[in-house]
């Protein structure tokens, strides 16, 4: 259920290490230079107590959190980022740009963690009142690869991205499954595509998305 127009909501999800950042930054700077307001944001965060959340679950020194506080919190970040920053910006006819948003927590929490992706997916659900992007761009990212990309450099792994290769696995998997759920709502590209390809491939699956009068897409 698509309840927000006249702005257009989309969502950028993949492994880690799939180069989603870099896309929203393409995409958002083609839309802008077509005169497009356009708000980039990424969860967990996007607000001040989503940002300490973000912190709270992602670095280690916390002690143990079990997979339920874990959903909760990005869950309870998401709440405030839905309610606070996307919905007033789609209200406004802005276009929103997400780095992760529900299907982060289904395939991480509910298939990587295995706490079930339909129970995930509601308490997310219900966390958002029901916002759904009006697209989501699947970066699918070999679990192996996306781990040698992410750790280039020596950046250091937080507590999600040091799990098993196996972790990530599943969760590409669960992913792949959402999107051939709803093909309609997803475009899926292959994360090693070099940069250029990819931004055109979504700028071409989004433009038609804006020519579209508000009200047909809900
Ligand atoms: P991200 O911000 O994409 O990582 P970075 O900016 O460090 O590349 O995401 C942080 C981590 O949080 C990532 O490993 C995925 C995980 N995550 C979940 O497990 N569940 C969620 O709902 C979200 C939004 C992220």
């Amino acid at each position: 259920m698509t309840t927000h127009n006249p702005g257009l909501f989309i969502a950028f999800e993949g492994g880690d290490g799939a180069g989603k950042s870099t896309q929203a930054a393409e995409l958002a700077s083609a839309l802008e230079s077509r005169g497009l307001k356009v708000l980039r944001t990424r969860e967990p965060g996007g607000t001040p107590i989503g940002e300490k959340l973000r912190s709270l679950v992602l670095d280690h020194g916390h002690g143990h959190i079990d997979a339920h506080t874990e959903a909760l919190i990005f869950a309870a970040s998401r709440a405030a980022h839905a309610s606070q920053v996307i919905r007033p910006a789609l209200e406004r006819g802005e276009v929103v740009l997400t780095d992760r948003y529900i299907d982060s927590s289904v395939a991480y929490q509910g298939a990587g963690r295995d706490l079930g992706t339909d129970a995930v997916r509601n308490i997310n659900e219900w966390a958002t009142s029901g916002l759904q992007p009006d697209l989501t761009v699947l970066l699918d990212v070999d679990p192996e690869v996306g781990r040698r990309r992410r750790t280039a450099g020596d950046a250091a792994e937080d507590r999600l991205e040091s799990e098993a290769d196996e972790f990530h696995a599943r969760i590409r998997t669960a992913f792949l499954a959402l999107a051939a759920d709803r093909p309609e709502r997803y475009l899926v590209l292959p994360a090693h595509l070099p940069v250029e390809k990819l931004a055109l491939r979504i700028l071409e699956r989004v433009e038609p998305l804006l020519a579209l009068p508000r009200g047909v897409r809900a």
